[in-house]
């Protein structure tokens, strides 16, 4: 089932909670909301489970509204036939595991078929023998899966989910993000997962939606805002790196970025087209574009290490630039200390930001 945004937007107040949003998710994809906290997430998700009206706009799913402020339409949660799986868990105490789960099908009427679908649902979550415990006789990561199978049970073709790995270590994490996947997938469901993680958008999503303060910034694959972000927000929110603002000092023979007194960088001419002589960028630095050279170089960019953090199999390693105020960010196989000074070498894949703070949405209609 696909979901439709039309000019979709929110106040509270006089906060402008979404700014008008247009946008399709497709049916079968895995979208996440992702961006700083207050910018919106919730409200968007709450607005798609019609547990928050919106102030304008429409929310259609396969071209029918649940939503529409012009026509009034105003299709009640319980009726939108979605899953929805929370930061808490939200189980009920009182009541087993299996109960727990049945408690959808019961409300929605389909009595006959709980005793099936909620052993298939707590199957698909490794749960099937422990339908007789309480929440309190189980683990955080069990009674996640729990509200995963209690949104599942009723086969909703849309899931959503708000922050539902956050309240997990690290490793369970990991483990829940996997099954979710899969589950998701194998469902044929629509998902919309809002996380304030990017890495966690990244790693799961078909598509990301960068918000900041009710804004869409950039709706896209993780490849395409990892590797080109629309705007500074963007860049900055998504993936580690560095932000420098740059004077574009050639663009064709050996097209050149200069972004100190003293230190140039070289930029593929894929990058400098509808550039010109004396434009200024900003440009996005990320660590696999910097090359760390343990020695100080005559001609190159030389810096002092400031930090150096051991990754599992490799380092990373900040570096203070000496001829500017930049820090850059860099991975090494070779241990390093701080204080020694080192040079780099910066790939000419580094992306450009031509229009500060532009905002691009996929459609406007
Ligand atoms: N019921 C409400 N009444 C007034 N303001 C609200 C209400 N719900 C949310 N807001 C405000 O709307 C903005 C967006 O809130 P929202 O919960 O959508 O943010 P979020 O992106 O989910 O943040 P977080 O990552 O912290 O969960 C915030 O400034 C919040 O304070
Ligand atoms: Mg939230």
């Amino acid at each position: 089932m696909d979901i439709k945004f039309r000019q979709l937007e929110k106040w509270f107040g006089t906060l402008h909670a979404l700014k008008p949003l247009s946008m399709t998710i497709q049916s079968g994809e895995f979208v996440s909301l992702v961006g700083p906290s207050g910018c919106g997430k919730t409200t968007l998700l709450r607005m798609i489970a019609g547990l928050e009206d919106p102030a304008e706009g429409a929310v259609l799913f396969d071209g029918k509204p649940v939503f529409d402020k012009d026509k009034k339409i105003n299709v009640p949660p319980q009726k939108r036939k979605i899953g929805m799986v929370f930061q808490d868990f939200a189980l009920w105490p009182h009541m087993t595991v299996f109960e727990n789960v049945a408690y959808g099908l019961k409300a929605t009427g389909r009595k006959r078929e709980v005793q099936d679908k909620v052993t298939e649902a707590l199957n698909n979550v490794q749960l099937g023998d422990h339908k007789n415990r309480y929440p309190h006789q189980l683990s955080g990561g069990q009674q996640q899966r729990v509200a995963i199978a209690r949104a599942v049970a009723t086969d909703p073709e849309i899931i959503l989910m708000d922050e539902p790995l956050s309240a997990l270590d690290a490793s369970l994490r990991d483990e829940m993000r996997i099954l979710l996947q899969s589950l998701v997938k194998k469902l044929d469901m629509t998902a919309v997962y809002v996380t304030h993680d990017q890495s966690e958008a990244m790693a799961m999503s078909d598509r990301i939606v960068v918000m900041n303060a009710g804004e869409v910034q950039q709706t896209g694959t993780p490849e395409e805002v990892y590797q080109r972000p629309n705007n500074d927000i963007t860049a900055s929110f998504i993936g580690k790196g560095t932000l420098i603002d740059g004077l574009v000092i050639e663009v064709e023979d050996v097209p050149m970025l200069k972004v100190s007194a003293d230190v140039q960088i070289p930029l593929s001419s894929s990058k400098t087209k509808g550039l010109e002589p004396h434009d200024w960028v900003h440009a996005i630095i990320r660590p696999e574009q910097v090359v760390l050279d343990t020695s100080p170089s005559e001609t190159g960019i030389n810096g002092i290490i400031e930090t150096v953090s051991f990754l599992g199999e490799r380092y990373e390693v900040s570096l203070k630039l000496d001829d500017c105020d930049e820090r850059l960010f860099a991975y090494t196989y070779e241990k390093t200390v701080p204080g020694q000074e080192a040079s780099v070498t910066i790939r000419d894949t580094i992306h450009l930001i031509q229009h500060r703070g532009g905002v691009s949405h996929e459609e406007t209609a």
